[in-house]
């Protein structure tokens, strides 16, 4: 299903593919097979789901599902998952997983953090995990705004990112040290893919994305960073005035 809302034409173009391209059937299979591989996504969920107080009664928005696994998993233990995505090939795929999981309380839509029109009854939660990095900063505020819009007062943002260290003194020699490691630890493809990352996305240092937070009128409640460039943020909707 397609709910993009219409944007202006200076509007950022989510929809054209920045860094590793999530629009390729080959890249999206490989993408799922990484991802199993390398997280623990039961982990992932029970920490998520103490952190946002995930409950039966509750509405879920993900922005940016990728192949859904988080969302399908998620769908067990809330009223309803809208699982949104700028990649048809995205949505194919994790669509197939929740048929084949047989989840129906989960719902696909095909647009972004920029175009996807929520409707109906407000989200108690929108969670974004390894997406927002797709805009430039500019186009993170607006998406944060919009996302504040989509939620309840009180309603909880959870996203995980990567974040840069804004502490570090050598860029060079620290980036360089990830990606050796990377190519150590977990192979070239997922080295190659963090330099692409590097260069092309969007990535912004932890105080810019504080502060995005806070003037996008989110109360940040939880803020981790781990793993040289990995955040997590579980933030609270301000009660509007
Ligand atoms: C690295 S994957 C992460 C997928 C999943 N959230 C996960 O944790 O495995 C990034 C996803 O964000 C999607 N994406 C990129 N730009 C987006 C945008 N502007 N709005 C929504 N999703 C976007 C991509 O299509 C891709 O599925």
């Amino acid at each position: 299903m397609s709910r993009g809302g219409k944007a202006h034409n200076w509007y950022y173009d989510e929809l054209k593919q920045v860094g590793v391209d999530y629009t390729d059937k080959i890249m999206v299979e490989e993408y799922d097979s990484d991802m199993q591989n390398l997280r623990d996504i039961k982990k992932e969920l029970e920490e998520i789901s103490t952190s946002i107080s995930l409950k039966a009664d509750q509405v879920i928005i993900e922005i940016g599902t990728g192949t859904g696994e988080f969302g399908i998993e998620a769908s067990k233990y809330c009223k309803k998952v809208i699982a949104v995505d700028v990649s048809k090939a995205m949505l194919d795929f994790a669509h197939e997983k929740a048929k084949m999981r047989k989840r129906s309380n989960i719902e696909f839509v095909h647009g972004g953090f920029l175009t996807y029109t929520h409707q109906g009854e407000l989200a108690d939660v929108v969670i974004t995990q390894l997406a927002l990095h797709h805009l430039p900063d500019f186009w993170k505020m607006v998406a944060l705004k919009r996302i504040s819009k989509m939620l309840k007062d009180g309603g909880r943002l959870y996203i995980r990112d990567v974040v840069f260290p804004s502490g570090v003194e050598d860029y060079d020699g620290f980036f360089n040290k990830i990606i050796n490691r990377l190519e150590i630890e977990v192979g070239a493809k997922i080295a190659e893919e963090t330099k692409i990352h590097i260069k092309e996305e969007y990535s912004t240092f932890d105080w810019i994305m504080e502060s995005l937070l806070t003037k996008a009128g989110f109360t940040l409640d939880e803020i981790k960073y781990y793993n040289e460039f990995l955040a997590t943020y579980v933030c609270t909707k301000k009660k509007s005035s």
